[in-house]
């Protein structure tokens, strides 16, 4: 009798034991699959950096090769725009004036898309000082003047005399890009204007054409790199503009006027209020 029931505590605990062990088991099976699936997810993140570090590398070298080819055809061009100067002094009052004219304005769209190439493939670091927005967006369209002559686009402004803490050469390059876009937009003349009003917080910039407006559903892709509805855009143009005014600490909107054309607000800071100086940032490729 004695030895039966040991015999059956002997069994029980065997049991329990046994127990134990599947529950163990199951949940060590738990874990081992948990730590699998883990891995593999850890494997699959690893592959996806590799991938992204090699298209990484990829692109700055793309953009070292960029920045080299645009050296190489800026300084033939340089020579080019001085000839072409020269030219247009010594043909002025005459029946080639109009052709010396076309060579200048077509140097200045050259160059143009050079400079966003550059500041697209290349980090810039800006030097901030005090700015005279006026004097920017003056000398902007003095460059553009003969391309909006030869299309009958009448610039009108409506300027003040605020300033801003901001690199002149970069925010003169966002006014190129967007006074261009809006003489482009209006192939048959028009009037662009430029008027500039302040408040306490920001100096805001309305740029307004009488263009073919932007389509609403591409008004979300414009400041994206590469998006053009032109047959021969680089796309370049809005995403240097939008990110030179990130810099600035200020920001860019656009809309479709109600009744013809579209217009852009260009916010820069109010001195006082630039948050802080980001000369240290090379803020383009950000
Ligand atoms: N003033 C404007 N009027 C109409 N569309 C515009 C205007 N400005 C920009 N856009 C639209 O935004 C697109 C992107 O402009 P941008 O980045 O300067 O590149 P690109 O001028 O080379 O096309 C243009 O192709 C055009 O569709
Ligand atoms: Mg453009």
């Amino acid at each position: 009798m004695d030895q039966t029931v040991r015999l059956n505590e002997a069994f029980n605990s065997f049991t329990q034991a046994s127990k134990s062990l599947e529950t163990y088991y199951a949940k060590l099976r738990e874990k081992v699959q948990y730590l699998t699936e883990e891995l593999e997810k850890k494997n699959a993140q690893l592959s996806e950096f590799e991938k992204q570090n090699e298209r990484n590398s990829r692109l700055i070298a793309m953009g070292e090769m960029a920045a080299k080819i645009v050296h190489e055809i800026r300084s033939p061009l340089c020579s080019i725009e001085l000839f072409s100067t020269m030219l247009s002094k010594d043909l002025e009052g005459t029946a080639h004036a109009e052709m010396s004219r076309g060579i200048s304005t077509g140097i200045q769209s050259l160059n143009n898309i050079l400079t966003n190439m550059l500041l697209f493939a290349r980090n810039q670091k800006p030097s901030f000082r005090e700015v005279r927005l006026a004097a920017v967006v003056e000398e902007s369209i003095k460059m553009l003047s003969p391309l909006a002559e030869i299309r009958g686009v009448n610039v009108v402004t409506n300027l003040t005399n605020d300033v801003t803490d901001g690199d002149a050469e970069l925010s003169k390059q966002v006014f190129m890009n967007i006074f261009l876009n809006a003489i482009q937009a209006m192939p048959d003349g028009g009037r662009l204007e430029v008027s500039m009003q302040s408040d306490d917080e920001f100096i805001t910039v309305a740029v307004t054409d009488e263009g073919e407006g932007i389509n609403p559903e591409n008004l979300e892709k414009i400041f994206d790199p590469f998006f053009s509805t032109k047959d021969k855009g680089t796309g370049l143009g809005l995403t240097i503009a939008y990110k030179i005014m990130q810099c600035h600490n200020g920001f860019i909107k656009a809309f479709k006027n109600a009744d013809k054309g579209s217009i852009f607000y260009l916010y820069f800071p109010k001195n006082k209020n630039a948050v802080s100086r980001k000369e240290d940032v090379l803020c383009m490729n950000r």
